[in-house]
C-alpha cells in the first residue's frame, strides 16, 4: 500500500484549481474537499437565519449549530456539500452567496472555525485540498503543496467561455475587472491573505490544456508518494 500524503492547492479565482484538485483526488483515489464550499455554506447559514457578522463576532458560539459534510454521488462523479444534513450543492453557487462569501471568509471567528474542521479531515492523510490558505494555514505540513496562477486574461477568458456554454450572459471586460479586484482582495486582506507557501510548486497554466496540468500534478504527487 503506497503512503498517503495531504494534497493543499492553493491559488487565484478563476485559475482551475477545483477541476485540477478533483481529478487528482479521483485519480489518486483520495478525498476532495472544496474548502471555498464550506466558506459558502456558513454563508447560505448565516443568511437564512438572518445572523449578522458582528453577531458572529460577539457570539462565535452560534457557528457550532452548523455541520457540513460532503456526500460523494458516484452516478455525478462528485462530493456534494450538505449544511446540516440538506445538499446545498446549487444553492451555494448562486450570486447572492457569491457576493457575500468575501465578507463572510473575511471574519476571524468564521476561519477559525473552519480550519478546525478542514485539519480535523486532513487527519487521516489522502486529502486533497484547495483554497487560499491551505498550504499555508491549514496543512502547513502537507506533502505536496501547489500553487496555481494564470494571466488575468487568460483566465476571464475561460470563465466567459464557460459562462456563455452555460447560456449565462456575461461580458468579458466586466469579469476581468473582476478578476483582477478579487486578486487584490485576496491577497491583501488582514488575515489569511492568499500567499504562496515557500514550500509550494507554482503551476503556471496560462498556457496548458487541462489534461496537461492534470498530467504534470499527477506526476509530482506519485514522485512524493514514491518518496515516502
Ligand atoms: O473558491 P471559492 O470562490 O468557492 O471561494 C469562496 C470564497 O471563500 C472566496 O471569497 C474566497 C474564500 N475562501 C477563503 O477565504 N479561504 C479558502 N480556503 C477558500 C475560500
Amino acid at each position: 500500500m503506497p503512503r498517503k500524503i495531504n494534497i493543499a492547492i492553493d491559488g487565484h479565482s478563476s485559475c482551475g484549481k477545483g477541476t485540477l484538485a478533483k481529478n487528482l483526488a479521483k485519480d489518486l483515489g483520495y478525498l476532495f474537499i472544496d474548502s471555498g464550499a464550506m466558506y459558502r455554506a456558513v454563508t447560505l447559514y448565516l443568511i437564512r437565519n438572518q445572523i449578522g457578522l458582528d453577531e458572529v463576532h460577539r457570539d462565535p458560539s452560534v457557528l457550532g449549530n452548523i455541520a457540513i459534510h460532503f456526500e460523494y454521488d458516484p452516478e455525478a462523479g462528485f462530493f456534494f456539500t450538505h449544511l446540516n444534513g440538506e445538499n446545498v450543492e446549487t444553492l451555494i453557487r448562486g450570486m447572492e452567496i457569491s457576493s457575500r462569501v468575501s465578507e463572510v471568509s473575511a471574519l476571524k471567528e468564521v476561519r477559525e472555525f473552519l480550519v478546525a474542521q478542514q485539519q480535523k479531515i486532513g487527519e487521516e492523510k489522502g486529502v486533497v485540498m484547495d483554497g487560499r490558505d491551505i498550504g499555508t494555514v491549514v496543512f502547513p505540513d502537507a506533502e505536496l503543496k501547489i500553487f496555481m496562477t494564470a494571466e488575468p486574461d487568460v483566465r476571464a477568458r475561460r470563465r466567459y467561455l464557460e459562462l456563455q456554454e452555460k447560456g449565462i450572459p456575461a461580458d468579458y471586460d466586466d469579469i476581468l475587472h473582476n478578476i483582477r479586484e478579487r486578486d487584490v482582495m485576496d491577497s491583501t486582506r488582514d488575515i489569511s491573505p492568499l500567499v504562496q507557501a515557500p514550500d509550494a510548486i507554482v503551476l503556471n497554466n496560462t498556457d496548458m490544456t487541462r489534461e496537461e496540468q492534470a498530467q504534470i500534478a499527477l506526476t509530482w504527487a506519485k514522485g512524493v508518494i514514491s518518496m515516502g
